[in-house]
């Protein structure tokens, strides 16, 4: 039987991922958002993209939870994006209300599923959809890593004048200010970017990862980022609906893990059929552990304005 991707809000981000979601042949996608229509219209257009591309999913467009009853995979994406001059921060508390009742209403119909968080500030809103949803740990995940890494390594590529895809780099910590892109273990297929570029260029490109959101919020003035937010998405969704075990940055409830407990943050994780099925933890040096500890505190403080 076909997978079912539920994917909440018929946004930018919503309808990349929707796209992708059908282009790699995930399954049926199910689109919802609370504007009657716009669902309907983007799941229609996608769905009639099926013969041109060749996929044989089902598109759906919908405002009725009822119709994502049994998803595999649910994705929120809904909640308002970053305007310039507007921190993720700003979004919290508009967002917390949103996310919270997508995510209530998701896990009712689909008490089986692995919960994706993209919307921001995203380490908060992971944490409110685990907190309202009832479901486990290991089934509520954030996307930030995948996003936040793809922008360092498309960044070292570019520097070093190699493809991107052989840029091996790992972003922990917040999707924040504060998030940690990781120098000393990047590498092109094996080799240190530290023997590639000069500590000077590799701090620009770590400064320019942390800001990366906002340098697209400054272009685009409506809103944030979309493509790569939403393939980042998809790309979690096939890892866990394919059960291939892949290793990627994520936003994972940690319980102890590299000295945290109680929080969501990005770190390494193992996806499969049950979600994180193992956060591979590593010894970091003294100025990683002080750097993440950085994350930890931004991250517990959105967490309390939750007021979960
Ligand atoms: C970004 C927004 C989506 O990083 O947080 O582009």
């Amino acid at each position: 039987m076909r997978k079912k991707i539920t994917i909440i809000g018929a946004g930018n981000v919503g309808a990349t991922a929707a796209h992708w979601a059908v282009v790699r042949g995930l399954g049926d996608v199910v689109l919802l958002d609370v504007m009657e229509g716009i669902p309907q219209g983007k799941a229609l257009d996608l769905w009639q993209s099926g013969p041109v591309d060749g996929f044989s999913g089902r598109v759906f467009g919908t405002n009725d939870y009822k119709d994502t009853a049994g998803s595999d995979v649910v994705i929120i994406t809904a909640g308002l994006a970053r305007k310039p001059g507007m921190s993720r921060d700003d979004l919290l508390a508009k967002n917390v209300a949103i996310v919270k009742s997508c995510a209530e209403e998701a896990a009712r119909q689909s008490p089986g599923c692995v919960m994706i968080v993209v919307t921001n500030p995203i380490d908060a809103m992971v944490y409110t959809a685990f907190k309202v949803s009832g479901l486990p740990g290991n089934r509520v995940i954030g996307m930030a890593g995948v996003l936040d890494s793809a922008r360092y390594r498309t960044f070292l590529a570019e520097a070093i004048g190699v493809a991107p895809k052989d840029v091996n780099a790992l972003v922990m910590g917040i999707h924040g200010d504060n998030m940690l892109p990781l120098v000393r273990l990047a590498n092109v297929a094996g080799v240190p970017v530290t023997e590639l570029l000069s500590a000077e260029k590799i701090k620009e490109i770590v400064k320019r990862t942390q800001q990366g959101g906002m340098e697209i919020v400054n272009h685009l003035k409506t809103g944030s980022a979309f493509y790569t937010p939403g393939l980042s998405a998809i790309e979690m969704a096939e890892a866990i609906l394919t059960d291939s075990k892949r290793v990627l940055p994520c936003a994972a409830y940690l319980e102890g893990e590299f000295g945290i407990a109680g929080c969501f943050l990005g770190v390494p994780v193992v996806l499969g059929n049950g979600g994180v099925e193992r956060i591979l933890e590593f010894t970091l040096t003294a100025d990683e552990k002080a750097a993440l500890e950085l994350s930890v505190v931004a991250v517990k403080k959105q967490m309390a304005a939750t007021g979960l």
